[in-house]
């Protein structure tokens, strides 16, 4: 089955990497196992890394980013899946050097691809997408180490984010109480109505001290951003308290002491969801579509074109997003 099909291109030129709205061709795509037709994606920070050329997530140019794609199969050689099945690919190489979900089409290793789970729709199922899939694998390293709702607040940074909005309304459904920490004072109303119960600003909690430790305020920590707020997190856990290091958005680096290990018995958890194996990778997604699953999920979706897309790209780099871009594949 060949088809055209539109994709976001993204193309190295002498003056630099651009993007325009293409037509391609399926016979152009990896030859793999499951052809699936992507109704809607969603986009991540690091969509907007491969989106401008960072050789770091996407080493070949022309390529179509987009980590996240739900859709319907359109031809697989694989038993376990045939035309017509609901399904959603999430992370591996998708997006990165396998053409992603910012194109009509993509084609990938059956290995890749979960079943839609039935209590999500394919929209719900990307307005979750890798940030959601990251929320409910940094709670389950947090709970595996100890933490329930009864041991103390749970804090969440990058709190306006993608990763920060769904861990917040995750934690919610799991019961837990919850402090965000943003630097945006405005957006003080959106956390609380999607599930904070207490908004902080990044310039309040960060730490500029030399202390190693300071008053152990957290039984746990869904950190978005790394630097000087992982910092200052890692010195305020409480006994037995974990911080689940997600992302590096402030920075990837971050100086700390043997101090809250060894005196707090405190862990730092990693979190890495592009290589979550297949059977834990099912788990939580059954659980994001059940007793996790946030109400109101639509309320921090703003969906969009593939021709709107490119602008959104340019505003998660500048952390100008809140919530999730979903783009609609089937848009005119
Ligand atoms: N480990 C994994 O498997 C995994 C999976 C997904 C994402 N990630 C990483 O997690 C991070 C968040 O991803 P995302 O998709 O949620 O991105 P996002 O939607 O852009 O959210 C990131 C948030 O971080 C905050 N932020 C941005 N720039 C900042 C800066 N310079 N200093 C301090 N805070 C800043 C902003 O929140 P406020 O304005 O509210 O503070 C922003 O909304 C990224 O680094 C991403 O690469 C990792």
């Amino acid at each position: 089955m060949i088809k055209e099909y539109k994709a976001l291109y993204v193309t190295e030129t002498p003056g630099g990497f651009i993007r325009e709205v293409t037509t391609l061709n399926t016979n152009l795509l990896p030859a793999n196992e499951v052809l699936i037709e992507v109704y809607y994606s969603a986009l991540n920070y690091k969509d907007a890394l491969s989106a401008t050329g960072n050789k770091g997530v996407t080493k070949k140019y022309p390529f179509t980013p987009g980590i996240d794609a739900a859709g319907v199969v359109a031809q697989s050689s694989s038993p376990a899946f045939k035309e017509g099945d609901k399904v959603l690919v999430t992370g591996y190489d998708l997006g990165m050097n396998t053409p992603g979900g910012f194109g009509q089409y993509i084609s990938v290793p059956a290995g890749w691809v979960v079943p839609l789970p039935s209590g999500l729709s394919l929209r719900e199922s990307m307005i979750l997408g890798t940030a959601g899939f990251t929320a409910g694998l940094a709670l389950h390293r947090l709970e595996t180490n100890g933490l329930d709702p009864a041991k103390g607040k749970v804090l969440v940074t990058g709190a306006t984010g993608g990763v920060g909005s769904l861990s917040l309304m995750i934690l919610k459904k799991a019961g837990y109480t919850t402090v965000a920490v943003t630097r945006k004072k405005e957006k003080e109303e959106y956390l609380l109505s999607i599930g904070a119960d207490e908004a902080v600003l990044s310039s309040d909690y960060t730490d500029e001290s030399a202390k190693p430790m300071i008053k152990g305020e957290w039984a746990g920590v869904i950190d978005t951003v790394g630097g000087k707020i992982l910092e200052t997190s890692l010195k305020s856990l409480s006994m037995w308290g974990s911080v689940a290091a997600c992302g590096l958005t402030q920075s990837s680096g971050f100086s700390s002491t043997v101090f809250p290990f060894i005196i707090r018995g405190n862990n730092l958890l990693g979190v890495n969801s592009a290589e979550t194996p297949m059977n834990l990778r099912r788990e939580i997604w059954d659980r994001l579509s059940g007793d996790l699953k946030p109400d109101k999920l639509e309320s921090i979706e703003t969906v969009c074109s593939l021709e709107q897309l490119s602008g959104f790209i340019d505003q998660i780099l500048k952390g100008e997003i809140t919530g999730r871009v979903i783009p609609d594949l089937k848009a005119e």
